[in-house]
C-alpha cells in the first residue's frame, strides 16, 4: 500500500511548487506575468515543453504506482475487511486448491456441500482462534469418517496443514 504520508507527501510537494510558481509569474506584476507566458525565447519554450512532457509523466506514472501498490494490497484482505498475513494468504491459496470443493467457506466463496459449512462448524461452533485451529489441524490429520461422509486424512501435513488451519481460523464466520 503506499503509505499515506507519501501521499500527503506527494500533495504538499505540488502545493508548493505551484504556489512557487504562481508568485514567480506574479513578481513582475500582471504585465509581467502575461510577457512571461507569451515569450519566444527558445529556453523558455523548451521550459514549457518540458514542463509538459513531465505533467504526463507523472500523469501516467503516479497512478501507475498507485495501482500496483494497491493490487498487492488487497490480496491480503479477506472478508469483512480482515488482514491476512503471508501464512494465511498461501493458506487460502491451499484451501481453494484442495478443500473447497467439499467445504463452503465465505472467504473463498466456495459452496461445497460434501462437508459442513465450515463458516458454521468452525466459525460459529467454536468461540476461539487457537480453538478453530486445533480443530481444523486435527480433520487434516485425522480425517473425518463420523456418519457426515467421508473426508480423507493427511490431504495437507506440516508447514501447509498449518497454513490453512490459520486461514481458517481467521475467517471462518465472517
Ligand atoms: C472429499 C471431500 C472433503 C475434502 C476434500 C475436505 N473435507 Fe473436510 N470434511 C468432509 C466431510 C464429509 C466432513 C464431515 C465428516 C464427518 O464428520 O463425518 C468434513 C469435516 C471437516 C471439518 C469438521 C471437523 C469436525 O470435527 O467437525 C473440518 C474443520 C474440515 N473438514 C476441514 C477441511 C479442510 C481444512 C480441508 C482441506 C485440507 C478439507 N476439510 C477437505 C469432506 C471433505
Amino acid at each position: 500500500m503506499v503509505p499515506a504520508c507519501m501521499v500527503y507527501g506527494f500533495i504538499a510537494f505540488w502545493g508548493v511548487l505551484g504556489l512557487a510558481v504562481f508568485f514567480i509569474a506574479m513578481r513582475g506584476g500582471p504585465r509581467a506575468a502575461r510577457e512571461s507566458l507569451h515569450t519566444d525565447s527558445r529556453l523558455g519554450q523548451r521550459a514549457v515543453t518540458l514542463g509538459i512532457v513531465l505533467l504526463f509523466a507523472l500523469g501516467l506514472v503516479v497512478p501507475a504506482l498507485v495501482l500496483a501498490f494497491n493490487g498487492e494490497h488487497k490480496a491480503t484482505v479477506a472478508v469483512g475487511g480482515l488482514h491476512l498475513n503471508a501464512e494465511e494468504v498461501r493458506g487460502r491459496e491451499l484451501f481453494a486448491h484442495t478443500c473447497a470443493v467439499c467445504h463452503t467457506l465465505a472467504a473463498v466463496k466456495s459452496v461445497g456441500r460434501i462437508g459442513p459449512n465450515l463458516d458454521v462448524r468452525v466459525g460459529d461452533d467454536i468461540a476461539t482462534a487457537a480453538g478453530r485451529k486445533a480443530l481444523v489441524l486435527s480433520a487434516i490429520a485425522e480425517g473425518r469418517a463420523r456418519g457426515l461422509g467421508q473426508m480423507p486424512a493427511m490431504l495437507y501435513q506440516g508447514k501447509e496443514a498449518e497454513q490453512v488451519a490459520d486461514f481458517v481460523a481467521a475467517v471462518a464466520g465472517h
